[in-house]
């Protein structure tokens, strides 16, 4: 009897212990959300603590950038053909990865109070549905440097993408076959990031550049917002050596020493990514779902990956990179991955809803029109797309939007 009576109570200590594990990870993910949600100004010092912003910035808040059902960037139609978008980062580099030598890694369009924003991206609607729209750039202080690039960079959805850490680094190298052994025309090759640890596989960004969920969140307050951290310290985000006045403003808001953005802060954020709700995937016994399949599509959008704890995450990704042929090559690299090449984009909350765009510029409206920019390595699963009746073609676009 009282050993019963000592199980039931160690029982209800570790029911008791659960919930209040998971109430916490519930306040921390709230906690997380409100981060995410908050619109931080450029004063210093201010009384909510959510002041640090810039100088310069491309966006006040996560959700600036982030909207809508899936937490995407988003294009909306403007006066004149014009496209009024959410979430479109401008990125500057060579074809190494090396920032502007003036203007740092990306157009910052908002500056704090006293200095010039570096200028602005101008959208035009183009009628050729698989360029999407033109750009144009205006620079306030001059031309980029000669080698640097432009690369539209549109906001991924971030319904489900905390889970890619959880991926076995083992299960994405398992794939990864970088001189075509198998003669399949796909090479996809993993994006080593190399660290003080040693290498780890990059998985987030359109690139893969960055490993990890907090790093990513760090580079985003860091370079979309110009709130430091202890991951990113630089108080002047992404204002470089020749941006004297963004620096003098940098030094004169704020203490050395001090960061914006507390480890706690990042990690609460990190929690509400991780609770955002997932749809169920549709089934995988209709007539889309075997054409995904049957013409190739799933080399690549791999439907399931494992993790190190045995479950599975359906990501519809390798998490490798692939050369995806001339017209997606916009000439900016980054350190290690080519300008061709891209992360297998995971198709996870594909619903063509708010203004939502695909592909790594949003050049594309509908799933038919990222289909048909598929080039390079996808270059015949694009081929055995074309050749499909458009009943067919329907019924494929009809599975993709619904995952
Ligand atoms: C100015 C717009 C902007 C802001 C602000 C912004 N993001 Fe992003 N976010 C992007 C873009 C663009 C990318 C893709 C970057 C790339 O690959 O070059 C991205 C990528 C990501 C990714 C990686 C997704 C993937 O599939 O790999 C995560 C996670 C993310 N952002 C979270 C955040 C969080 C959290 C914040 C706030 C701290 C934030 N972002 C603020 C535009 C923004
Ligand atoms: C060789 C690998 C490969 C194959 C095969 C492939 N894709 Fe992709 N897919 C990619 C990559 C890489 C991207 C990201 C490209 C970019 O943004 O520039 C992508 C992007 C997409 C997107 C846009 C996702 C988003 O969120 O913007 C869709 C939709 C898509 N693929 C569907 C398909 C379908 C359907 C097929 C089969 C006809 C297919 N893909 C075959 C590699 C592949």
């Amino acid at each position: 009897m009282l050993k019963a009576h000592a199980i039931a109570g160690l029982l209800a200590f570790a029911l008791v212990a659960t919930q209040a594990a998971s109430a916490a990870e519930e306040g921390t993910a709230a906690l997380g959300r409100a981060l995410f949600e908050r619109d931080w100004v450029t004063a210093p010092g201010s009384a909510d603590a959510s002041g640090g912003l810039g100088p310069l910035y491309a966006a006040r808040s996560c959700a600036g950038c982030h909207a809508g059902p899936a937490l995407s960037g988003r294009f909306t139609e403007a006066p004149e053909r014009r496209i009024a978008s959410r979430g479109l980062v401008l990125r500057f580099a060579d074809g190494a990865g090396n920032p502007d030598p003036f203007y740092g890694h990306a157009l910052q369009s908002q500056a704090a109070a006293g200095l010039t924003p570096e200028g602005r991206a101008v959208l035009t609607a183009s009628a050729d549905a698989l360029r999407g729209y033109v750009l144009s750039l205006h620079l306030a202080h001059g031309a980029l440097g000669d080698e640097t690039r432009q690369s539209p960079r549109l906001a991924p959805a971030l319904l489900g993408r905390a889970a890619l850490e959880r991926i076995d680094t083992a299960a994405v190298m398992a794939r990864a076959d970088p001189d075509d052994r198998d003669g399949d025309g796909i090479s996809g090759r993993a994006a080593m990031i190399v660290t003080d640890s040693g290498e780890v596989l990059g998985r987030y960004g359109w690139k893969a550049e960055i490993a990890t969920l907090k790093e990513q969140i760090a580079d985003a307050f860091a370079l979309d917002m110009g709130l430091s951290s202890t991951r990113r310290p630089r108080l002047q985000g992404d204002c470089t050596p020749r941006q004297t006045a963004c620096l003098a403003s940098a030094q004169s808001a704020s203490s050395p020493g001090d960061h914006e953005i507390t480890e706690a802060a990042i990690v609460s954020v990190a929690a509400y990514l991780e609770s955002l709700p997932l749809r169920e995937p549709p089934s995988d016994e209709t007539a889309g779902a075997r054409l995904f399949t049957e013409i190739g599509c799933a080399a690549c959008h791999v439907p399931r990956l494992r993790t190190q704890d045995g479950q599975t995450v359906a990501s519809f990704t390798d998490l490798l990179l692939h050369d995806m042929g001339p017209d997606l090559d916009d000439g900016v690299g980054a350190p290690g991955v080519a300008s061709s090449e891209w992360r297998t984009a995971p198709l996870v909350a594909m619903q063509p809803i708010g203004g939502r765009r695909y592909l790594h510029d949003g050049r594309a409206a509908t799933i038919d029109a990222a289909i048909r920019a598929h080039a390079g390595e996808a270059a015949a699963a694009r081929a055995r797309y074309g050749a499909l009746s458009e009943a067919e073609r329907d019924s494929l676009a009809a599975f993709v939007s619904a995952l």
